[in-house]
């Protein structure tokens, strides 16, 4: 989950715009990183463990000579964060140096192969068997193209790399396998990154690399080949439509407060997403005898609300299920007449593209609900629709989660309509009640900031925290609670509130908060029945629940008043105040909500 970025340019100082892109790559790893850059045939290397503000003022990375170079920021998998462990890794001689996004499987038997040849490796990490075997291929071949092809193939695993050497002077070799990279196509220089963020200021002309590819940069030209057999490849160039701006904290203080905050416009976006797509999933999903909606993380929760609205409006019933379970717990009972709505933020989550793999295999139908235009999971699916939420820099996902789940609604008011499911009123409604949307997200983020920051005060200090909800808001509660326990690091349990006395219970105690997502729907009795439950047994209850419900109220500790809605709105509304509430709780702890320890913004290794 570390990230990488490589530039050649004809004459610019290259270190400060590696510099500057890796700060940008920085959420997805952030316990070491480094640079290394090469002029007057001479490689140059700055590194070390740390963020990478805290290295750049110890080591001063701006001052590294030269126009072309590699950086890296890392998120250990291999080996402690330490100088030693960072990337760039060196071949034995220094003269070869690697970064490197994934996993090499086969690292022990190689470094033992290596060791008996004679090399000498100094960290712990798997990648620095790739410098050392193109060292090695290099001696034999005395041809550095065909040394880094030839040590390429003996990798297993999953890479994104960058290579630079003194044995090819002006030109940068990238290639992947499994982890994510794209070129950005300049005049007079090139990129390549695992995130097109990372050169987005300087280009937004990129070609996604394909699994399998390698290319070898040089400021004026980029050349791609199959590392397999060396033939060249042509590869589609994309135009990215997002710019810097977008991706910059725009005078908030964290990037995560300011995606929450710009959440009414970003729904606006999705709204708009493209309604051909949107009705071409439908169609897939109709004709198909199983559906499945296949995430992980946040991405997974949307599909529980999701599976929720499908059934409800579109009599439709689909398994949402965990990326990383999904081959065990259906693999053998999937086949030609499944579909499988795949749903990433990234389009990069390793068990997500892996699950894909896998049902495209069992020839299924693979589909997708994805925010980044040009990433694995959009090149691998029949369709997808473009959840269009702009980048998400906080490691916790926010805006996107909302975004996910309006494509999820209007794919099921599109699967309804199919489905002669729904009645014009119900459907006028429906509509009206759509477009209200981003009005009243604006008007629960500007009233509720406040509140949110009184109601952290009620729970920064406790144990533990429990989420409970019925209904499709269980999904609500579920994501809650991961915003709340990822970023503030406080233990969480969410659970359907009728399952509650089935274990939870028995962890209440006086003061413990209960936190009931408890809308003016179907659920909303019974829920008065577990909040009672929870009362008896002196938890502090606070509760999301419609203006206005005096009862709720009085049974509340706290009561967090939503406006009026039609219920299948509430889970994308009512997550508002609970992402607030993580953030100010992480906030008020002294913890940055934007870096959580030991998670990445998307997770692309096993
Ligand atoms: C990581 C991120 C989460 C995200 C999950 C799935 O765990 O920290 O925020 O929900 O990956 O990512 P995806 O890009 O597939 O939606």
């Amino acid at each position: 989950m570390c990230r990488i970025c490589a530039a050649v340019f004809q004459a610019d100082n290259v270190a400060p715009l590696l510099h500057a892109g890796l700060k940008r790559l920085e959420y997805g790893g952030y316990d070491s990183a480094g640079i290394a850059t090469l002029h007057g045939g001479k490689l140059y290397i700055k590194k070390d463990k740390g963020k990478i503000d805290e290295i750049h003022q110890a080591l001063n990375l701006d001052d590294l000579p030269g126009s072309i170079g590699i950086a890296h920021t890392r998120w250990a998998t291999h080996g402690a964060p330490s100088k030693v462990n960072a990337h760039p890794h060196t071949d034995c001689k220094g003269e070869i140096a690697v970064v490197h996004n994934g996993i090499i499987e086969n690292f022990l038997e190689l470094k033992q192969e290596l060791e008996n040849l004679r090399h000498v490796f100094i960290s712990r990490t798997d990648t620095e068997v790739i410098p050392h075997l193109i060292e090695e291929y290099y001696k034999r071949t005395n041809n550095f193209r065909e040394a880094c092809f030839q040590a390429l193939r003996r990798l297993q695993g999953t890479f994104a790399i960058a290579i630079l050497s003194r044995y090819a002077k002006d030109m940068i070799v990238v290639a992947r396998k499994g982890s994510p990279l794209l070129l950005g196509i300049g005049n007079g220089f090139n990129f390549a990154a695992s995130d097109a963020i990372a050169f987005l200021d300087k280009t937004k002309t990129s070609i996604p690399l394909e699994d399998g590819d390698i290319a070898f940069l040089s400021s004026s030209s980029y050349e791609i080949y199959r590392i397999e057999d060396a033939t060249p490849v042509k590869r589609k160039t994309i135009t990215i439509d997002w710019d810097l701006q977008q991706a910059s904290k725009e005078g908030y203080e964290h990037f995560m407060l300011k995606e929450i905050m710009e959440q009414p416009y970003t729904m606006r976006l999705s709204l708009g997403a493209q309604k051909q797509y949107v009705d071409l999933l439908a169609e897939f999903m109709e004709k198909s005898s199983k559906n499945f909606l296949v995430a992980a993380g946040t991405s997974y929760h949307s599909c529980v609300a999701a599976s929720y609205l499908y059934s409800r409006l579109a009599n439709l019933a689909t398994i949402p299920v965990i990326a990383s379970e999904f081959i065990e717990q259906y693999g053998n009972a999937i086949d030609v007449n499944t579909t499988i709505l795949f749903v990433s933020q990234s389009g990069e989550t390793y068990d997500v593209i892996n699950a894909a793999d896998f049902a495209r295999k069992k020839a299924c139908t693979v589909l997708g609900i994805c925010n980044v235009i040009g990433s694995t999971l959009t090149r691998m699916v029949r369709a997808y629709v473009h959840q269009q939420s702009g980048p998400e820099i906080g490691v916790a996902a926010t805006k996107t989660y909302t975004s996910q789940l309006i494509i999820h609604l209007l794919l099921s008011i599109s699967l309804a309509k199919k489905r002669g499911k729904i009645s014009q009123s119900e459907m006028d409604d429906i509509k009206e009640t759509i477009n209200e949307l981003p009005s009243l997200a604006e008007q629960i983020l500007i009233s509720k900031q406040k509140e949110m920051l009184e109601v952290s005060k009620l729970i920064m200090n406790k144990n533990h925290v429990f989420f409970l909800a019925r209904g499709m808001n269980y999904a609500t509660a579920l994501e809650g609670r991961l915003k709340l326990l990822e970023i503030a690091y406080i233990p969480s349990t969410a659970y359907p509130a009728g399952e509650s006395k089935h274990g939870p219970i028995s962890l209440i105690e006086e003061g413990v908060p209960v936190i009931f997502i408890a809308p003016n729907d179907e659920t909303r009795k019974l829920l008065i029945g577990n909040i009672m439950e929870m009362k008896a047994r002196k938890a502090t209850i606070i509760t999301l629940g419609e203006e206005g419900d005096s009862e709720l109220m009085q049974l509340s500790d706290h009561y967090i008043a939503m406006p009026r809605m039609l219920p299948i709105i509430t889970p994308i509304l009512y997550i508002m105040p609970l992402q607030l509430l993580a953030y100010y709780t992480a906030v008020n702890k002294g913890l940055d909500p934007d870096k959580p320890r030991n998670l990445a913004k998307s997770v692309t290794v096993l």
